[in-house]
């Protein structure tokens, strides 16, 4: 039965947002009907698509969301952990696409990055999998980085250590982030307006701002402009955190790895004041020594989004930045060469749109993977 009747609940937060923006772009919404719902707002206008505002339904009522042969999520955990239960229960077996974590290691769950896992997609949706989840930033945009080297194999074992914007938290935190940089430029503009001010005078300021009431910092829970935070996530049993713990969990579930072939990948993952990339460094442990002219080519367009930066100061600075990526699909990986570790270790960095591939990207193609399946 072709897929003609969608629920988005979820969609005015920032992943939604932009996750509306790309289903626009791209045309997604011809052919559907697509009924917006609301955890505070029902009843008043949603979104126009192009054919229309309808009004929007309520988040929380059962029986509207099962009327639907896709539900689409970005509402967050809590709301996945109490509605889709329910859902299920009443003997709803329509497809869950979502983008938070809550559902992403169950087994009736897919992990959704198709470049890398169209074919599970596929059969999943052929052998009755209902729930299909988008993974976590890091993970979907380093596999995505790494294609080439994961499909042939390669790699034995490997560090992320990242570098993670802001958005990663929340809206609420891109905000803060840019008010704690005007709170550190305001409280030593005077000084800085002096061309003549010495340096060490102008970094005491900062420092002092930095340690006073004056940082807004309810969100992050300490500085990030001018600092930076080693810490995301909860804590896991092994001192490590959930945020470091996915890149293993997640990683291996989307490449399909079987428990006793799983590849060995641990992070150390790091909040810096990037307003929405996410970057990562790699220490990729090969299982063999693989000359760089056959690993270039194979990293270079594994798919449709990524591309080798040559290894260069000038092509890096102007490709292989948060800057330069920001609001693009683009997943550049570059800093790519052989450690002094050995010939068959190989460092690599990567920088990528959390709220794009990170998180919308992947949802609005496993729609349309439904959509070309289910005829
Ligand atoms: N957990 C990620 C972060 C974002 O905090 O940056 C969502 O995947």
């Amino acid at each position: 039965m072709s897929i003609e009747n969608v629920g988005i609940v979820g969609w005015r937060g920032m992943v939604g947002s932009v996750l509306l923006e790309r289903m626009r772009a791209e045309g997604d919404f011809a052919g559907l009907t697509t009924t917006f719902y609301s955890t505070s707002q029902v009843g008043q206008d949603g979104p126009d698509m192009g054919e229309g505002s309808l009004p929007l339904g309520d988040a929380y009522d059962v029986s509207g969301l099962a009327k639907h042969q896709v539900v689409i999520t970005c509402q967050g955990g809590d709301y996945t952990k109490q509605v889709l239960p329910q859902l299920r229960e009443g003997g709803w077996d329509g497809f869950w696409i979502d983008a938070a974590s809550a559902k992403r290691m169950d087994e009736d769950s897919i992990i959704v990055l198709d470049p890398l896992n169209r074919e599970r997609i596929e059969s999943g949706i052929q052998s009755g999998v209902k729930n299909y989840i988008g993974g976590n930033c890091t993970v979907s945009l380093m596999l995505l980085a790494l294609h080439g080297l994961f499909r042939e194999d390669l790699i034995e074992w490997m560090t992320c250590m990242t570098y993670q914007a802001a958005s990663g938290g929340g809206a609420r935190h891109m905000r803060e982030l840019v008010e704690q940089m005007g709170t550190l430029h305001a409280g030593s503009a005077d000084l800085l307006a002096d061309p003549a001010t010495n340096i060490i005078p102008i970094d005491t300021q900062v420092t002092e701002t930095l340690r006073s009431d004056a940082m807004p910092t309810e969100n992050f829970g300490a500085p990030l402009a001018a600092s930076l935070l080693p810490w995301i996530d909860s804590a896991q049993p092994l001192g490590d955190t959930r945020e470091e713990w996915k890149a293993f969990a997640e990683g291996n579930k989307i490449l399909g790895r079987p428990a006793d072939a799983q590849i060995p990948i641990d992070s150390l993952c790091v909040r810096v004041g990037a307003m929405r990339c996410h970057s990562q460094a790699f220490t990729i442990k090969l299982r063999k020594d693989v000359p760089m002219d056959e690993i270039e080519p194979m990293l270079d367009g594994a798919n449709d989004w990524v591309h080798l930066v040559p290894n260069d100061k000038e092509t890096t600075l102007q490709q292989l930045t948060p800057t330069a990526v920001t609001g693009t699909l683009d997943i550049p990986v570059g800093r790519v060469r052989k450690m002094r570790l050995g010939n068959d270790y190989l460092a690599a960095f990567t920088v990528g749109d959390q709220l794009l591939w990170g998180a919308a990207e992947p949802l609005r193609r496993t729609l349309s993977i439904l959509r070309e399946l289910q005829g």
